[in-house]
């Protein structure tokens, strides 16, 4: 039976990785999630579905929270979430399983990956504070994808059963009552981003975002405020136009592995 593993992904950590997991588990095909935006989804009978994600503000993205919302898995035999992040993942599965469960099926297993990340933090923004904070009461940081790879993958084929994975619980309480305080500040972060001079219009960004939050007007990106802060529009753009300003903002890097134009969500 088939097996489908969807994946939402900015500087291309999780992409790459959720093409690793589908070659090694096999008979897997790949989605990204940001294409069923807005639409309810019945994943077909299969037997194993996967979900990869990064960890944004200790937590799971909006756009993935909203997709996990609309998802039914009832013909699903077994499910399993990867969360890829800098190192503090905190209460991000746990969080995605109650979702599931609230709607009748929770996740089989989670596990937590660290992946070199392409944001930075600001040093001189007061939430780099938080940050370190957070992460110094979060127990170990989570082991290297190159490490762990191999144990999920078998994890999966053998369809074994485990709690989702999460952090020491007093950094996880925090960073769990931190992420729902500031889901809605990311929303509205995208006020702060700027274009400059370098800008040709050519619309990448307007491709490349997961929330369809920009529009081009006069050749010149506008955003709509209703943004992720993924940093994928920033990211990607050919000209390095965009900064974001913000306390987590793009390096310009991604993934060696991944380009351009597996990156584009829409023609
Ligand atoms: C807005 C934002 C917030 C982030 N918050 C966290 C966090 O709370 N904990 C963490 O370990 N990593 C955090 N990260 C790092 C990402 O989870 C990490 O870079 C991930 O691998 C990115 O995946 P991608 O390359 O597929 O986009 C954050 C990144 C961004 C852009
Ligand atoms: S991707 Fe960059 S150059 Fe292209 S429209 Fe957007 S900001 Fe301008
Ligand atoms: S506007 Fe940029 S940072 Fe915001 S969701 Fe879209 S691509 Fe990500």
């Amino acid at each position: 039976m088939s097996s489908v593993l969807y994946y939402y992904s900015a500087t291309g950590n999780c992409l790459e990785l959720s093409r690793r997991l589908a070659e090694a588990i096999g008979g897997t095909r790949l989605s990204p999630l940001a294409k069923f935006r807005n639409q309810t989804l019945k994943v077909e009978r299969s037997s194993h579905a996967g979900f990869v994600f990064p960890v944004y503000a200790w937590g799971p993205p909006r756009s993935v929270e909203e997709f996990f919302a609309r998802i039914d898995l009832s013909d699903v035999g077994y499910i399993y979430a990867v969360a890829c992040c800098g190192g503090t993942a905190c209460n991000t599965l746990p969080m995605v399983d109650r979702l599931l469960r609230s709607k009748g099926r929770g996740l089989d297993a989670g596990f937590i990956v660290r992946a070199p990340g392409y944001v930075e933090v600001d040093p001189q923004d007061p939430q780099a504070g938080l940050i370190e904070f957070v992460r110094l009461r979060s127990g170990p940081v989570a082991r290297p994808v190159e490490e762990r790879l191999p144990e999920i993958v078998r994890a999966v084929q053998e369809r074994r059963k485990s709690p989702p994975e999460r952090g020491a619980w007093f950094g996880s309480a925090v960073g769990g009552f931190l992420h729902r305080a500031s889901l809605g500040q990311m929303r509205k972060l995208d006020s702060r981003y700027r274009v400059s001079e370098a800008c040709d219009g050519c619309g990448i960004c307007v491709r490349t975002c997961p929330r369809e939050n920009i529009r081009l007007e006069g050749n010149r990106p506008l955003w709509n405020h209703d943004c992720d802060a993924c940093g994928a529009c920033a990211t990607w753009c050919p000209k390095q136009a965009i900064t974001q300003n913000t306390a987590v903002a793009a390096a310009g890097r991604h993934h060696a592995g991944v380009s351009l134009g597996d990156m584009l969500l829409r023609a």
